[in-house]
């Protein structure tokens, strides 16, 4: 008879929204046997290790990871707060799904490339938009040549501004929670995952607005043109300053790819599933401690990209991800994950855009993350 398998030991740092929902499906995942929870926020912890019967709580990631029962990281800690955890999984050896970006700053991102490179460990990033029906039917025809060599492709994101400030709550220092490094870089990897790894970009031209989340230390929008290898040019938009009551509860999306032999046209909005109610819709994205008191009486449903919840599960593309990363982990299957370099890349042309923006002027690229910084920071 065939050997047992042994289960997999998981640890999760961060037990937010995001935290919580891959820890929700690790409890019915059949290939994990003990789940370890950190949180800086002991209530959410102990709420979360309640509600999936988790083994182990501690507020302090060091002590989690360290078990002996770890064998897999999830790092689903705030935005700026993903470094120290996951060089910490480097130093163990296990694999990890990382929470977009790497870091918020470019040089920290490159030492966290640099240690999962050295420690040769297998680390995804949640880049979560990959894992739907839509764009992996996409990316096919696009690598199939379809639609021919692509000529210009064009990205328009919209996002209502209560996202950005659920997102902002927990940190004062939001020099770098630019719309593009922190939400623009999903459609941003979509656009970079389509075209393949043999197109790059040369140049970005960008510019940014702050009328609105100015007063909130960011930015409302920022629009850039790159200049790709092969000739092609690249529009990626995104403005996070949508008024509260726009029916788009989260993000709304169009993108548009011409190749010399065809045309894909994406309309990601979610207009084509509106509800209309007497009572108040509020929030999708509803992080521990943050409340809105806008009233929203019109929605267009499925806009919160992870997904939605029926009857306490959560249905849609995170479950798709997190489910197929245990698989990957646990059955050493083939997954479309993004790979922890490619989440550096973007990482580096989100935060060329930001810096353009500021200078006022085209960036040449590939740039250094010392003087991507340096530039940012000046
Ligand atoms: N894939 C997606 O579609 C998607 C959607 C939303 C957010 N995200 C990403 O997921 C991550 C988490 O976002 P969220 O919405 O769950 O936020 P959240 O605020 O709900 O959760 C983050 C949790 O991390 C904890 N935390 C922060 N620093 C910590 C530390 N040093 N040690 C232990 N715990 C710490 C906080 O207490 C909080 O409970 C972010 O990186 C965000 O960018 C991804």
């Amino acid at each position: 008879m065939a050997q047992r398998k042994k289960q997999i030991g998981l640890a999760i740092v961060g037990c937010g929204v995001i935290g919580r929902m891959r820890g929700m499906i690790a409890k019915d995942y059949p290939g994990i046997g003990w789940i370890g929870l950190a949180d800086m926020n002991e209530k959410v912890g102990n709420k979360l290790k309640a509600d999936i019967g988790a083994d182990y709580f501690t507020t302090d990631y060091r002590e989690l990871i360290n078990r002996p029962e770890v064998d897999a990281l999830i790092v689903a800690t705030s935005t700026w707060a993903h470094v120290e955890p996951t060089l910490l999984g480097c130093a163990k050896g296990i694999p990890m799904l990382i929470e977009k970006p790497l870091a918020t700053d470019a040089r920290q991102s490159f030492e966290v490339l640099e240690a999962i490179k050295k420690a040769g460990v297998d680390a995804c990033v949640g880049y979560t938009q990959r894992f739907r029906r839509r764009f992996l039917v996409v990316k096919s025809r696009v690598d199939s040549g379809q639609i021919g060599n692509l000529t210009c492709l064009v990205t328009r994101a919209f996002m209502n501004r209560m996202a950005p400030l659920g997102e902002v709550r927990l940190t004062q220092d939001r020099r770098h929670l630019t719309p593009m490094v922190v939400s623009g870089t999903h459609s941003l990897d979509m656009c970079r995952w389509i075209m393949g790894p043999t197109i790059n970009p040369v140049s970005i031209y960008a510019r940014s607005q702050d009328k609105v989340m100015g007063q909130h230390g960011t930015k409302d929008a920022t629009f850039g043109i790159f200049q790709l290898d092969n000739g092609a040019i690249w529009s990626m938009n995104i403005c996070w300053a949508l008024p509260k009551v726009w029916p788009g509860a989260v993000y709304g999306l169009e993108i548009g790819i011409v190749g010399d032999k065809g045309v894909i046209d994406i309309e990601d909005t979610h207009r084509d599933l509106v509800i209309a109610s007497e009572q108040n819709q509020g929030p999708a994205y509803r992080p521990e401690g943050h409340t809105e008191d806008t009233v929203r009486q019109v929605e267009f449903l499925t806009s919160f990209p992870p997904g939605d919840v029926y009857d306490g599960e959560l249905w849609g593309p995170l479950r798709e991800e997190t489910w197929n990363w245990y698989q990957r982990i646990y059955m050493g299957k083939k997954t479309p994950h993004a790979t922890a370099q490619e989440a550096h890349d973007n990482l580096m042309l989100t935060m060329a855009m930001d810096l353009s923006a500021k200078r006022g002027k085209e960036v040449a690229l590939p740039i250094s993350p010392e003087e991507l910084m340096a530039g940012l920071n000046e």
